[in-house]
């Protein structure tokens, strides 16, 4: 598979399903410049609709931005990976920062993500990340390095290379977010690919991105880090004319690294 600059977005709790359907339309009307490869995760009750609204080619990949790992059952207020993948989802995020302080998300649920979403056919984008006093403390790289290993320990070594990884520090997302520079995310990013490709045999993740407080400001500065591939974007794309601008920094990095 060629490599690619990944632009996705995650609309988190956000959009009625006309909102959804505007930002789809909008979307499936513009050309994705070329080398970028981009994904949406709408709310699960948009999902089905955004995919309607799109294209059946459509270059746009689509996720859940949670599943649980069980195949189905009674689990209250819960979708299964087979569900999600019905619905449209090829992607599902698990272990994002919000779900972990709000919703007791660990490292074993999303470990159990992980493995589940694979037996079912879908990609697993793995957020890790560490909170501020993590960092104060000079402990990002190992926290994050055993977020990875933990997220990824049911997987054969073979199945690291159909993983996504999130770089996701809790304190540069959403409203109260500061902007992360890139020198506080390489260290980390490397640590990453080091520890995914240990865990892969020698291949890494397929992808690894970074979030929080992404705009079209430091978006071309980010991608500049060697270890990314790809930003995942909540404020900042939520609009369909900053997801564009957006895809359009990540198809200029594309053009100029000649990926
Ligand atoms: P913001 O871009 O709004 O900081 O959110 C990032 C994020 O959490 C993506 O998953």
């Amino acid at each position: 598979m060629a490599a690619v600059v990944w632009i996705g977005t995650s609309w988190k709790m956000t959009k009625t399903l006309g909102e959804s359907r505007a930002f789809a339309r909008s979307l499936a009307a513009a050309p994705v410049p070329e080398g970028v490869q981009p994904f949406v995760l709408p709310a699960h009750t948009s999902l089905a609709a955004v995919r309607d609204c799109l294209p059946e080619d459509s270059p746009v990949l689509l996720g859940v931005q949670n599943a649980h790992w069980a195949p189905e059952g009674a689990a209250t207020g819960e979708i299964s990976m087979r569900m999600a993948a019905d619905a449209g989802a090829r992607l599902v995020e698990m272990g994002h920062s919000e779900r972990r302080e709000q919703f007791c998300e660990t490292d074993d649920s999303v470990s159990r993500k992980a493995r589940a979403a694979l037996d079912a056919g879908l990609v697993p984008l793995v957020c890790v990340g560490e909170p501020a006093a993590v960092r104060d403390a000079g402990q990002a790289e190992e926290f994050v390095t055993a977020q990875v290993r933990a997220a990824l320990s049911r997987l054969l070594a073979e199945e690291v290379a159909d993983t996504i990884v999130a770089y996701e520090p809790v304190w540069a997302i959403g409203e109260a977010g500061r902007p992360a520079t890139r020198a506080e995310v390489s260290p980390v990013t490397a640590a990453i690919a080091r520890e995914s490709e240990r865990l892969g045999g020698g291949r890494g993740c397929r992808a690894l991105l970074y979030g929080g407080s992404v705009s079209v400001d430091n978006a071309t500065v980010l991608l500049e880090d060697p270890h990314t591939s790809g930003l995942f974007v909540g404020r900042a794309a939520w609009e369909v004319e900053g997801f564009q601008a957006l895809m359009a920094i990540g198809g200029a990095h594309a053009a100029r690294v000649d990926i």
